[in-house]
């Protein structure tokens, strides 16, 4: 039976935030009651510490999801997830940006289950006015039901830079974790990825990649305009 577990973060484009000028305060710990809402089947999510911590459910009758109560124009988006251990097939965990306009926009994180010893997937897609079919598909190069993992977007002013696993914790520099509550991501540096980071790019796509919308010429003859930064399609 399929079942799925959403992890949902709705963004509005063309939202404006009065504090936008102001400067950001540094991340403190605050209930999940504050910032989320429980989007459906609510009694399989699990509170600790006084609701500071959560934790989703998947039984043979239901996942459960939860999204965030405020809108976001751009940002680090960070989810610290680990997923469903043994056998998980036909069951879809997924952590996304969305627009709640008629226009619909998404950035995707999806985990597609397997059988028990088989590897997850993780696939990831882009919608833009509506219009997705942006798959990348990987293998992960580690068990992603044995521990947290931290998988992130960064967003910003120029672009979707892109989709981050272990990021803080894999830069040369930390430079992710270290710079935490500047409003980093829209310094001209996060404009594009590093050289540090172009070479582990260039890692997974030899490595772990299954599939790449960018290089599939079946479906798309001509490269689609936003492959072509991407030094190795
Ligand atoms: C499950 O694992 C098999 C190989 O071990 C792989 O071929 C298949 O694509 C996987 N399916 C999913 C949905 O991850």
């Amino acid at each position: 039976m399929a079942s799925k577990v959403w992890i949902q973060l709705l963004g509005v484009l063309f939202m404006v935030s009065a504090t936008m000028g102001a400067a950001p305060r540094k991340p403190v710990n605050v209930q999940f009651g504050r910032n989320y809402v429980p989007t459906w089947a609510f009694d399989h999510i699990k509170y600790f510490n006084g609701g500071s911590e959560i934790q989703l459910h998947l039984d043979k009758y239901t996942g459960t999801g939860f999204q965030s109560k405020g809108s976001y124009l751009f940002g680090h988006f960070s989810m610290q997830i680990k997923l469903v251990p043994g056998d998980s097939a036909g069951t879809v965990t997924a952590f996304y940006l969305a627009s709640q306009n008629a226009e619909h926009d998404e950035i995707d994180f999806e985990f597609l289950g397997n059988r028990t010893g088989q590897p997850y997937i993780l696939q990831t897609n882009v919608f833009t006015g509506g219009k997705g079919d942006r798959e990348h598909r990987i293998y992960l190069w580690f068990d992603p039901t044995k521990a947290y993992h931290s998988y992130s977007v960064l967003w910003n002013l120029y672009q979707i830079v892109g989709f981050h696993i272990d990021g803080c914790e894999a830069s040369v520099e930390a430079k992710f974790c270290a710079t935490q509550g500047k409003r980093w991501w829209d310094q001209k540096e996060f404009q594009d990825l590093d050289a540090y980071q172009y070479r582990r790019l260039k890692w997974v796509r030899q490595r772990w990649t299954i599939y790449n919308y960018c290089t599939d010429r079946s479906r798309y003859p001509t490269l689609p305009p936003e492959c072509r930064r991407d030094r190795d399609v």
